[in-house]
């Protein structure tokens, strides 16, 4: 089946990324759909509207691009966006709706047949489409910590001779966290990894991304958490709301002036203390300590970003449009028909009504 895929551009506060890039839109031009983009959708990641056009891809006017058969972005819709969301329309992109159920609830009510990004799952169950998002996050973790514990208590965290190193906590150790890890190791922080999965403490141990590993119990998490400098939130269990794996009482324990980056946060965040912020503010201070809660991270990287979130969401693309109305790709499909049918998303919604 061929298809009118349409390209917008991103709103969200300081979000300059662009889901395809030239050679992934290129690609479903290639493939034989029809590829519109909303006139400057590229720009903030370097990429102008000829770059595209020289592939084949039309540049149109905003309510053009929305007007497609499916509908391709980066962000899940903002309220002001959600004009666009009607009967028939088919929508691929971050959605994270266990953050963001009233965003489920206006999918459901229009009729829009909606995929998300993130819940798309290869064969061993790993999350290919989220996985190079987690990576930017995650490497950018260690840079915003430094940073921000700069601001904050004044701590270096690699020390200096006869002054020992900061140590920092990384919760949920996969592709965001070992990341963050590698990048506070390689500040010479002491990294302290916490998982659920064995495996996974064992893999890092050995390869030398942590100094040691420790099992989250409410225990644990508090002795590692009050003695760390930098803690890192990644911990994902998928489409579901983040597990609450550090509490109130552990970060009120931290010594004022550390710093909290929950990248977790766009599932619901994995601290306590942690609310969402947003690029262009993205630091409160609760219980004397720093937190950087902002839900897009890359979107500051934009270039890089966008170059690899086109480069695994292209394909997915391709085969989701050929597939037609109805077609899915494995965990894609978080709502359709008017309902919630992806089973942990449903589940997260549920749970989050319930709240209210
Ligand atoms: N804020 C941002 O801009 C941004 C960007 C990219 C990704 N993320 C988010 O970062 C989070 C991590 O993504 P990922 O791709 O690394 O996920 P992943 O699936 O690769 O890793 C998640 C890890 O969390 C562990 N985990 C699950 N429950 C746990 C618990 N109770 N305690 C400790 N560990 C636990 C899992 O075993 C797994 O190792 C996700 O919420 C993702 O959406 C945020």
């Amino acid at each position: 089946m061929v298809a009118v895929i349409g390209i917008v551009a991103e709103i969200k506060d300081g979000e300059r990324r662009v889901a395809l890039d030239p050679p992934g839109a290129g690609l479903l031009v290639d493939a034989g759909h029809e590829v519109v983009m909303e006139r400057g959708a590229g720009e903030g990641s370097g990429f102008p509207d000829p770059a595209y056009e020289r592939l084949g891809v039309k540049a149109v006017a905003r309510e053009d691009a929305w007007g497609a058969d499916l509908v391709v972005k980066v962000k899940e819709p903002e309220p002001s966006e959600w004009a666009h969301l009607r009967s028939g329309l088919r929508l691929f992109c971050f959605l994270h709706l266990a953050a963001v159920p009233e965003l489920a609830a206006a999918l459901a009510e229009r009729g829009v047949e909606a995929h998300a990004f993130e819940t798309v799952e290869d064969q061993q169950g790993r999350l290919p489409l989220l996985a190079p998002m987690s990576e930017i996050a995650g490497r950018a973790a260690a840079v915003v910590a430094a940073g921000e514990l700069a601001a904050g208590s004044g701590t270096l965290l690699g020390g200096a001779a006869g002054v020992p190193s900061g140590r920092a906590v990384v919760v949920g150790l996969g592709t965001a966290g070992r990341l963050a890890a590698r990048g506070l190791r390689g500040l010479d922080a002491t990294v302290t990894g916490m998982d659920i999965d064995l495996d996974r403490m064992r893999e890092d141990s050995l390869m030398g991304l942590v100094e040691s590993t420790r099992t989250p119990t409410p225990d644990s998490v508090g002795e590692a958490v009050a003695d760390a400098d930098v803690v890192v939130g990644a911990a994902l269990v998928p489409g579901a709301r983040a597990p609450t794996v550090v509490r109130r009482e552990h970060v009120a324990a931290m010594h004022p002036g550390s710093v909290i980056v929950d990248l977790a946060i766009d599932q619901g965040g994995c601290i306590e203390t942690a609310r969402p912020t947003v690029l262009s503010d993205p630091v409160y201070v609760e219980e004397g300590v720093h937190h950087y809660c902002v839900t897009n991270v890359p979107g500051q990287f934009p270039r890089t970003a966008s170059r690899a979130l086109a480069a695994a969401v292209a394909p997915a693309v391709e085969e989701l449009a050929s597939a037609g109305p109805g077609g899915r790709l494995p965990g894609s499909c978080n709502v359709r028909d008017g309902e919630v049918v992806h089973g942990a998303v449903a589940e997260a919604v549920e749970a989050a009504r319930g709240r209210e």
